[in-house]
C-alpha cells in the first residue's frame, strides 16, 4: 500500500520541492498550506510527473485547521508514515532592542506552535503506521545566533528543542524524529516574507554567492533521511552551501 507523507508549507520553496520529491519517491503526498491555488498547481505538476498528491488547505496557527489536516490524513489512501514540519519563516531583521513584538509572535506561532500543533495532531496516525517519521525543518539558526536574527533564532532554537525532546519522549515507540538544519537557501519567498516584500533587500542576502542552496537541495536531504531503513535515525542534518562556512563567514564574489 502507498505510504502517505504530509508536508506543511508545501505551497512554495522547500515545502513544494519536498512534496515533488517525495511523490517521485512513491509517497502519496498531502500538500498543506494556506494558498490553495498554489497547491492545486503543485498537485497537477506531481500528477503530470506520474505521482499522486492531495492539496489540503491548512493554517498551522489554527487548531481547527490542523484538526482538518489530521482528518484528511485519516482519509488518505494508505498509512501515514511521514510528517514534514516545514511551514515557517522569518519576519524582520531588527535588533532585539527594537524588534517588533508582532514579528516575534508570528515567528513563534508559525515555526514553533505550528510544528507542535501538526505533530500532536498527526502523531497517533504516524505511530499506528508502525514506522513513522517526523521531520522538523529548523535551521542553522536553531543552534547559532546572528545580529538581527534574534526572533528567528529564538523560534528555530525552540523547534530544535522540540526535536530533541520528542526524540527522548518517543524512544521505544515506532516514530523517529529527524531535524534538518539548512543554512542559506535561495527560495523565492523566504527573503520577501522576511523583508515585508522588499525584493532588493531579499536579493541582497544572496549577493555575490554564486551557488547558494536551492529548495531541491534541501528536499534531497529530507528525502534521503526519510527513506533510510526505519531503524536508522538521522538525528540532525546540517546543510549549507559551500560558500557559507558559518553564519558570519560567507564567500561573496566581488566583495
Ligand atoms: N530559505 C532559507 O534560507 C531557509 C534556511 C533554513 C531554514 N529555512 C526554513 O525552511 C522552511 C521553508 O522555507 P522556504 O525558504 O521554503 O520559505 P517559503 O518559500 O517562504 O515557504 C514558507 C512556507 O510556509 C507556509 N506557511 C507560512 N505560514 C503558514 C501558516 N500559517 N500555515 C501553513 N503554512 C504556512 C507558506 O505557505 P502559505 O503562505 O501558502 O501558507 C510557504 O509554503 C521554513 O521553516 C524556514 O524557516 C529556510
Amino acid at each position: 500500500m502507498t505510504s502517505v507523507a504530509i508536508v506543511t508549507g508545501a505551497s512554495s520553496g522547500i515545502g513544494a520541492a519536498t512534496a515533488r520529491r517525495l511523490a517521485a519517491e512513491g509517497f502519496h503526498v498531502l500538500a498543506a498550506a494556506r494558498r490553495t491555488d498554489r497547491l492545486a498547481g503543485l498537485v497537477k505538476e506531481i500528477e503530470a510527473a506520474g505521482g499522486t498528491a492531495t492539496a489540503v488547505a491548512c493554517d498551522v496557527t489554527s487548531d481547527e485547521s490542523v484538526a482538518e489536516l489530521a482528518a484528511a490524513a485519516q482519509a488518505a489512501p494508505g498509512p501515514v508514515t511521514l510528517l514534514v514540519n516545514n511551514a515557517g519563516g522569518a519576519r524582520g531583521l531588527d535588533p532585539v532592542e527594537s524588534g517588533a513584538i508582532g514579528d516575534w509572535q508570528w515567528m513563534y506561532d508559525v515555526n514553533v506552535l505550528g510544528t507542535l500543533r501538526a505533530t500532536q495532531a498527526l502523531l497517533p496516525a504516524l505511530e499506528a503506521s508502525g514506522a513513522g517519521t517526523i521531520v522538523i525543518v529548523s535551521s542553522t539558526a536553531g543552534f547559532t545566533v546572528y545580529e538581527g536574527g534574534g526572533g528567528y533564532a529564538a523560534a528555530k532554537h525552540a523547534q530544535t528543542a522540540i526535536a530533541g525532546t520528542l526524540r527522548l519522549e518517543l524512544c521505544g515507540r515506532p516514530v523517529r524524529v529527524i531535524e534538518i538544519d539548512p543554512g542559506m537557501v535561495r527560495t523565492d519567498e523566504f527573503g520577501l516574507v522576511r523583508f515585508g516584500g522588499n525584493a532588493d533587500k531579499a536579493a541582497a542576502t544572496y549577493a555575490g554567492v554564486s551557488e547558494p542552496l536551492v529548495a531541491e537541495d534541501v528536499a534531497d536531504c529530507i528525502a534521503w533521511c526519510a527513506t533510510r531503513p526505519h531503524h536508522v535515525n538521522v538525528d540532525r542534518l546540517v546543510v549549507r552551501p559551500l560558500a557559507q562556512a558559518a553564519q558570519h563567514k560567507v564567500h561573496r564574489v566581488g566583495q
